[in-house]
């Protein structure tokens, strides 16, 4: 065993990654609880340990930094990393990791589902066969809308969003649009997508529209009921992180024929209340942020997350390091 080895892992999920981390001889701590830990279950842990893995909903705190004297990486199994607090982390010096890339295709495929199921109200007439309301051949309550040949808009066109563009313009020859901060000549000329410089154009005139920028301060609500009143009749989803979205505002919006249905697989907060109307609204289809859940791609981000770890322990790059 090496000194001052001890690394924490926020979750018992991750069996590959302990068996990397224990050969390459450091001492592993799992949380073994089905709930997360809270910020004094981590510092009580993480006080003795050199390192941490942890989930996109672990709030890597002030205090929790602060209370860890030996903490030298924090390791986020995930592509986005707002739950640490970086000005902390680099008056601390402590190395940050995260796992971007391996998850580009695997969201991208399931950002496809969620569009198909609501402009084909999978979900929505399988609630009713699920209430015993199929009673003969009767389609007209669940008329959807065609997806081919139709216009797309993305917001955010990073790594996930130019792999879902890419799906939307071969295989289902949608006109496809985008708006970013930055315009993207060569992903424009690679894949055949538009820019849009006003993101007010994009919705008024897009009859899908999938979310997949960062939540920073500018792209907060970014979707507000400014947009959502230019909407007309849209399918909408969401798959970056929950307050990209007013979500208080969406309700109304579908009521008002500007939204026809929306996909979140991320909400504000996470999750949403059982009982909340959302939840319960039968043209709101909520996924419990499973965008990069498939097996292959939860090991292999695990996997990154313990390499980082390894690496930056050992003096070596990281797979990916956050710049601070
Ligand atoms: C990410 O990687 O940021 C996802 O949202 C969590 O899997």
């Amino acid at each position: 065993m090496k000194p001052n080895n001890k690394i924490f892992i926020t979750r018992n999920w991750h069996v590959e990654a302990v068996n990397y981390l224990c050969d390459n001889k450091y001492e592993v701590i799992t949380w073994q609880n089905t709930t997360a830990p809270t910020e004094s279950e981590i510092i009580n842990i993480l006080k003795d340990c050199v390192a941490i893995i942890s989930e996109f909903d672990d709030e890597i705190s002030n205090n929790i930094i602060n209370s860890s004297p030996n903490l030298k990486v924090i390791s986020n199994r995930a592509v986005g990393y707002e739950n640490i607090d970086l000005k902390t982390s680099k008056a601390r010096n402590i190395s940050i990791g995260n796992t971007p890339g391996i998850l580009v295709e695997t969201c991208a495929d399931f950002t496809m589902g969620l569009l198909l199921n609501i402009a084909r109200n999978i979900t929505y007439s399988n609630r009713d066969v699920l209430k015993g309301k199929w009673q003969s051949f009767n389609q007209l309550p669940y008329l959807g809308f065609d997806i081919h040949n139709k216009s797309l808009g993305i917001i955010g066109l990073g790594q996930i969003g130019t792999a879902f563009a890419k799906r939307a313009i071969n295989g289902f020859n949608m006109e496809t649009y985008y708006w970013s901060r930055n315009r993207k000549l060569n992903i424009e000329n690679e894949i055949g997508i538009n820019w849009i410089e006003d993101i007010n154009d994009l919705v008024s005139n897009c009859e899908y529209i999938s979310i997949h920028c960062a939540l920073t301060p500018e792209t907060h609500k970014i979707i507000g009921k400014e947009q959502f009143a230019l909407m007309k009749n849209v399918k909408l989803i969401n798959t970056s992180r929950g307050p990209t979205l007013d979500q208080d505002s969406l309700i109304d919006a579908i009521d008002s024929g500007n939204i026809y249905a929306a996909a979140l697989d991320v909400t504000d907060p996470e999750p949403p209340d059982y009982k909340s109307e959302i939840i319960n609204h039968p043209k709101i289809l909520i996924t419990p942020h499973l965008g990069s859940g498939s097996t292959e791609t939860f090991k292999k981000m695990a996997m990154m997350a313990a390499e980082n770890i390894v690496n930056a322990l050992e003096g070596k790059d990281m797979v990916s390091q956050v710049k601070l």
